[in-house]
């Protein structure tokens, strides 16, 4: 467990309430359900007193026909097609109940999850996150889609196989009640262990799947660094504990089982030696020990099958809790209540930092950014140079508002960042960010994401702007070929121009480029800039780029070290100063 998810203290049992909201919609199917549900637990109680029947009065017509046996069977057969007609029906509709909540409750966390910050997501494995989607929710679709109606219907079965019980004979009923009291106590002391147990199981396969989740994703570095028998021993490692968890688990509920069944079934032989010897003694009729011995089987059966239910309940209950802490994660960066309209500025997005500093959440005591001022007007290009760690990338996430500033202020088009919609703040901002993201798609789709109603022919025009066209078209099937999970069958650089016709396609007022080019061969690289310097027009542009070739076409340049701005000025400005550009500059032309 990672430390920012709140782990309660002991987990409770009403963590399934928070499954309410999910199941409220269909009502009218748990109704049908729970209809469905009576029947048949009727149905299953009808038959041993049909049996009772038969065997005291089909048996002693004496008149050698078979009328009455023949009705006797006809109405058991009823019985039977009624059990089983209800049965289907039952299963029918919870399973439907249990599918349809999960599916729903799938959703509900997935797009949860999409909102969430990048805060949580440093705290989070994404492993974990994914493990809890399938996993938890499986256990829980186990509990809505089965276990809960079976437990129901041994519930039924339980009260009225104990009433009619007492109606076929009263004194062995009390027996046995007193008997099953016993059987109580043991279920409540170890289901309490179980429940423990099956979380601690479930984040151990968690831990597992966020290790292998990563692992599999570097698997070049892994091989390259021939690290294979280390990774496998480190996964090895996470399952046998999950394993020897589950075992723990497993045990208890062994232990459970045992001690249940042992408990009643000694209870049942007990009652019966009681009731064969009444018969003997003519106390009571044949049929009506028959009908008790099927009575105690079907209550006992619906006790172990209550004590198994309750423990895929418990289970659930850990799932639902889980599943709750990511559906309660909030973001930690919002939408205000009452977003105030973005306005448009025809040449393009003015932005302002006021005295910003800012500090990473998980390194609260050093700050990334300090007091930074800077006014960019609107169509301006601004290229933000300095050293690595020096705080440039920051600028952008802070811009996009993927952390809010420590203090200070960001305004766009004279509007503080934090009075805009989220969506409409980055609606308006394209960029090429430093590590380029291809998904699992064809070339089409990943250049559309810039603009999902892009047509095909807006889509090529913006790869020919970032000079992707050619090597697209030569790749097996034009844009429709699949560029491999994150793009693995690209190069760096060909990835890149995929960002930036992404970004190009977008169209927005402002352009934020983070080392967009630096994978690129010289050559391709004054063609993409060529294609950008007309992008550029009639939108603002930051850059961040350590060539000077990129770097010197820019209007201002702003230098950056240790978080904070060093120098401002145009190239020639800056190169007859002797400041940290002029230095840089230096280093890069003599090499
Ligand atoms: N998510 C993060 N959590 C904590 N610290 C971070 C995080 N991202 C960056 N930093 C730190 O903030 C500082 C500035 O990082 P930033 O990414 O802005 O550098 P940069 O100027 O873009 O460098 P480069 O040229 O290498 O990309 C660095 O010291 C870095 O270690
Ligand atoms: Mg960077």
């Amino acid at each position: 467990m990672p430390a920012d998810i709140p782990t309660p203290a002991r987990p409770a049992f009403g963590a399934l309430a928070r499954l309410w909201p999910f199941l409220a919609p269909y009502k009218r199917h748990m109704a049908l359900a729970f209809v469905y549900l009576v029947v048949s637990s009727a149905a299953t109680l009808v038959v041993p007193a049909a049996f009772k029947q038969m065997i005291d009065h089909g048996f002693t017509q004496g008149s050698g026909t078979t009328g009455g046996v023949n009705l006797y069977f006809l109405g058991l057969f009823g019985v039977s097609c009624v059990l089983a007609a209800a049965t289907a029906a039952r299963f029918y509709m919870v399973s439907w109940l249990g599918e349809r909540v999960v599916t729903d409750l799938r959703s509900a966390v997935y797009r949860r999850m999409l909102g969430q910050s990048r805060e949580f997501f440093e705290t989070t494995r994404t492993g974990e996150v994914l493990s809890r989607l399938t996993t938890d929710t499986t256990l829980v679709q186990t509990v809505v889609g089965s276990s809960l109606s079976l437990g129901l219907r041994s519930l039924f079965t339980f009260i009225g196989g104990m009433a009619m019980l007492a109606v076929t004979s009263a004194k062995l009923f009390l027996i046995t009640i007193g008997l099953l009291a016993l059987v109580v106590l043991p279920i409540v002391v170890l289901g309490r262990r179980v429940r423990k147990l099956s979380r601690d199981s479930q984040d151990r396969v968690a831990d597992a799947s966020a290790l292998a989740g990563e692992i599999l994703n570097a698997i070049p570095t892994v091989q390259a660094f021939t690290q294979e028998r280390y990774e496998e021993e480190r996964f090895d490692e996470r399952v046998e504990s999950g394993f020897r968890s589950a075992m723990r688990r497993t045990k208890s509920r062994a232990i459970l089982t045992t001690v249940v069944i042992t408990m009643v079934f000694g209870a049942i032989v007990f009652v019966l030696w009681l009731g064969a010897t009444a018969v003997i003694q003519g106390d009571m009729s044949a049929g009506a020990l028959a009908a008790f011995v099927l009575y105690a089987g079907l209550t006992a059966g619906s006790v172990g099958a209550m004590t198994e239910s309750w423990g895929d309940v418990l289970r659930a209950a850990g799932a639902t809790e889980r599943l709750t802490e990511l559906l309660d994660a909030s973001s930690f960066v919002a939408s205000p209540a009452d977003p105030v309209p973005l306005t448009i500025e025809p040449q393009g997005a003015t932005v302002a930092f006021e005295g910003v500093t800012f500090n990473y959440p998980s390194r609260p005591d050093h700050a990334a950014l300090e007091d930074i001022t800077l006014h960019i007007a609107g169509g301006e290009s601004v290229a933000l140079v300095g050293p690595s760690g020096a705080g440039k990338s920051t600028m952008f996430q802070l811009l996009l508002r993927f952390y809010d500033v420590t203090r200070g202020e960001i305004r766009i088009n004279g509007l503080g960042i934090e009075s805009l919609s989220l969506e409409a703040l980055r609606d308006m901002i394209g960029i090429v960010p430093q590590d380029t993201v291809i998904f699992s798609a064809d070339a089409m789709s990943n250049i559309r994401y810039g603009k999902r109603d892009a047509t095909d022919d807006e889509v090529i025009a913006a790869a020919r702007a970032a000079q992707a066209h050619e090597f697209i078209e030569r790749l097996p099937d034009g844009y429709k070929t699949f560029l491999g999970e994150r793009g693995v069958r690209l190069s760096g650089g060909q990835r890149q121009r995929i960002a930036i016709a992404r970004a190009i396609l977008k169209n927005p007022p402002l352009l934020l480029l983070d080392e967009a080019t630096s994978a690129l061969d010289a050559e391709s690289e004054f063609l993409v800039q060529r294609a950008l310097d007309t992008a550029m027009r009639g939108r603002t542009t930051l850059i961040i780029a350590h060539r000077f070739s990129t770097v010197q076409r820019a209007d201002r340049i702003v230098a950056f070290e240790d978080g904070r701005i060093v120098e401002t000025g145009t190239h020639a400005e800056l190169l007859a100063g002797s400041g940290l550009y002029a230095r840089l500059a230096k280093l890069q032309f003599a090499a």
